[in-house]
């Protein structure tokens, strides 16, 4: 068996698969989300670790009564984050984490100095808050004392792998989410950092997401049961690992993918690096040696999540969405803009807030969650519309937490104008990792070998459900209400 490890932002999952894919073992471990102030994420790497060992321990158990052998083992994790490290390898301070929006005026300064066409064509992205690039601005300009003893900025992905071997490296679909990778080229683009000030020094080897980057140190495999040398392979970003899990690849461009996780995202291979000149969706390197555009809305289930606390805790979600089916679509006129922790694409506005426009007395709460599951949809649609011309799909695979309501994949599909196909397995990026690693363990000679070997088979798509009328009233709501 391989084995990934998906480092989460809620916890860490790990998992064993066997050649064809299927799940021999799985365990997963939680830890804390830390919010100092208002818009600011962090967590403390040392729980990464802790976590990390923690599920590793089991899995190895798990392994050891089922008479498996663990032969390699591939990471993926959240994107973005930033790990400082002194020159004696040690964390400086606690990770800033993809969704922190702490860096506004570093974003601001980056497109002072760098053009954003030009940022846009040659790291496939604008300056984006949530990206590793503006937290080490904001590291140098806020806490500079820290900075002066940063050495090395690490991912968060590539920060766990360099704990398990001691190598610090990265791979191109994580880096190209730091903002400061020249896609074209694959390495990290020295006139963006000299126009930052910023040490090229600073920024691991970037290897292929396939290569063994290093093997399981002593202390590892004594806290883990794990074998001491096991391989450890550079594995993706989790939005490639999960790519890679589904079998997405540039060799079958129409297959995209659609995850209504607490962010919205669609996924789309691509084989060349064509960004949308106004950097609205992210374009980013895949796993697999080509590229994907990638539409992110940050509030999908989140804001169905948001609204079940608020309104009604203590009603299960399912509840909540067997009243938001009995209303017609378009909930009667109530629209639902979902930017309630800013938006990335198409938007890319930080500071967007959310609203629900239209309520009447006539209004209650099937409506409203109506209103949230077609807003989160009608979002999506947007990034889609975006993506459409480089990257057209003519299908979308289902993940994340809304791939359980048929109600939810039936309005996206409808809203984007797309298939939505469940898959009989549910793999993420975990999965993902553990793939990434098979052919440097031997079980599949390639990677598009390893892909067709455990691509999961996709199941009919789900009925589209139209929103007619109103997807012009959100087209209204959003060129009228957002400026
Ligand atoms: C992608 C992004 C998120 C994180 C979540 O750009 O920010 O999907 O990778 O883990």
């Amino acid at each position: 068996v391989t084995l990934g490890a998906d480092l989460g932002t809620s916890g860490v999952k790990v998992v064993a698969l066997g050649a064809g894919g299927e799940v021999v073992a799985e365990r997963t471990h939680t830890y804390p989300l830390l919010t100092p102030r208002p818009g600011w994420t962090e967590q403390r790497p040392e729980d990464w670790l802790a976590g990390t060992r923690a599920a590793l321990r089991e899995l190895a158990d798990d392994l050891r009564a089922l008479g498996a052998e663990p032969l390699a083992l591939g990471l993926s994790g959240q994107m973005h984050g930033l790990v400082p490290l002194d020159a004696a390898g040690d964390v400086l301070r606690p990770a800033l984490l993809w969704n922190d929006q702490r860096t506004g005026t570093q974003v601001e300064a980056i497109e002072a100095r760098l053009p954003r066409a030009e940022l846009v064509a040659r790291t496939g992205n604008r300056a984006v808050t949530g990206f590793q690039l503006p937290k080490l601005l904001w590291l140098r300009d806020e806490e500079p004392g820290v900075f002066a003893q940063v050495r090395r900025a690490l991912l968060p992905k590539d920060y766990l792998g360099y704990a398990m071997t001691g190598v610090p490296t990265t791979e191109p679909s994580d880096a190209s989410g730091v903002g400061a990778l020249n896609l074209a080229r694959g390495t990290w683009d020295a006139d963006v950092l000299a126009e930052l000030g910023l040490d090229a020094a600073l920024f691991p080897e970037v290897r292929r997401s396939t290569d063994v980057v290093g093997h399981l140190r002593a202390d590892w495999a004594a806290a883990t049961g794990l074998p001491e040398g096991l391989p450890v392979v550079a594995g993706g970003g989790d939005n490639a690992a999960a790519g890679v899990a589904l079998g997405l690849t540039a060799a079958r461009p129409g297959v995209g993918s659609l995850s209504l996780g607490t962010s919205g995202v669609v996924f789309a291979p691509l084989a060349q690096p064509t960004p949308d000149p106004e950097g609205r969706v992210h374009l980013f390197a895949h796993a697999d040696g080509g590229f994907h555009l990638l539409g992110v809305t940050l509030s999908a289930a989140g804001s169905l999540e948001w609204l079940h606390g608020k309104l009604a805790p203590e009603v299960p979600i399912a509840t909540l969405l067997d009243e938001a089916a009995a209303v017609p679509p378009g909930a009667e006129g109530v629209t639902f803009l979902p930017y309630l922790a800013g938006e990335r694409s198409p938007l890319m506005n930080p500071a967007a807030r959310a609203a629900f426009t239209g309520l009447s007395l006539a209004h209650g709460r099937p409506h409203l969650v109506r209103a949230v599951l077609e807003g989160s949809v009608a979002a999506l649609a947007d990034a889609y519309a975006v993506m459409c011309d480089l990257a057209p799909l003519d299908t979308l695979l289902s993940t994340g937490g809304g791939a359980r309501s048929d109600l939810w994949l039936g309005l996206a599909s409808g809203a984007l104008g797309l298939p939505v196909q469940p898959t009989a397995a549910r793999p993420g990026a975990a999965h993902g990792a553990a793939i990434l690693a098979m052919p440097a363990a031997g079980l599949h000679p390639t990677l598009n070998a390893a892909l067709d070997a455990t691509r999961p088979a996709a199941l009919p798509a789900v009925p589209p459900l139209e929103m007619g009328e109103a997807l012009a009233a959100y087209a209204h709501t959003r060129t009228a209400l957002y400026p």
